[in-house]
Order: structure tokens, then C-alpha cells, then sequence
């Protein structure tokens, strides 16, 4: 069942380096809230979905980071693994106000 969704304020923009990302603990599991070049923020779960690898520490490039293991290339904003590989990273809802990251939780 849906629960009600709240916003949590994690981080400001400044606290994630750009092109990088940073590693919020939630009830779920770890979030990687990712930064790109052009200031968009996005999170998913730091588990890669081939073989569990942190995405957090992978290269951000365009809207995508690709895993230190193994290289896929997982897009930030659908969670999908690029092809030929195929699997898929739980996204959480996250919002930017103002300079302020909000991460959607579920409650
Ligand atoms: S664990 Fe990410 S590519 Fe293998």
C-alpha cells in the first residue's frame, strides 16, 4: 500500500560535489544523491543492479554514472541500466528548492 509522501530536507546543493555524489541513510538503505554538470540532482539506490556495487562511487557523466565494478552505465533518471545490460536502480523522489535537496519519503 501507498503511504504519504513527505519531503526531508538531506543536504544543499553545495554539499554534493558536482559530477560526484553523496550518501544519505534512510530506513531503506543507503541513497546516492547524485549531482550533475548542468545542477540536476537525482537518487537511487547506491546498489548497483548487477552485482551490488556503489554507485556513489562511480563516474557521473552527462545524466548517467556509470558503476566503479563493472561499467555499466545506469541513467540517473529512470534508474535503468543503459543496453546491452539490463536491470534497473530503485529511484527515490528528490526535489531541489531553492539550493536545498529534499528527498521524497514514504511514510
Ligand atoms: S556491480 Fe555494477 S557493473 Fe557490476
Amino acid at each position: 500500500m501507498e503511504g504519504t509522501l513527505s519531503w526531508t530536507f538531506v543536504a544543499r546543493l553545495a554539499d554534493v560535489p558536482r559530477l560526484g555524489s553523496r550518501v544519505v541513510r534512510t530506513e531503506r538503505g543507503d541513497v546516492a544523491i547524485f549531482r550533475t554538470a548542468d545542477d540536476s540532482v537525482f537518487a537511487l539506490d547506491d546498489r548497483c543492479p548487477h552485482k551490488g556495487g556503489p554507485l556513489s562511487q562511480g563516474i557521473v557523466h552527462g545524466h548517467a554514472v556509470t558503476c566503479p565494478l563493472h561499467n555499466w552505465v545506469i541513467d540517473l533518471a529512470s534508474g535503468e541500466a543503459q543496453a546491452p545490460d539490463i536491470g534497473c536502480v530503485k529511484r527515490t523522489p528528490v526535489h531541489l528548492d531553492g539550493d536545498r535537496i529534499l528527498l521524497g519519503v514514504v511514510s
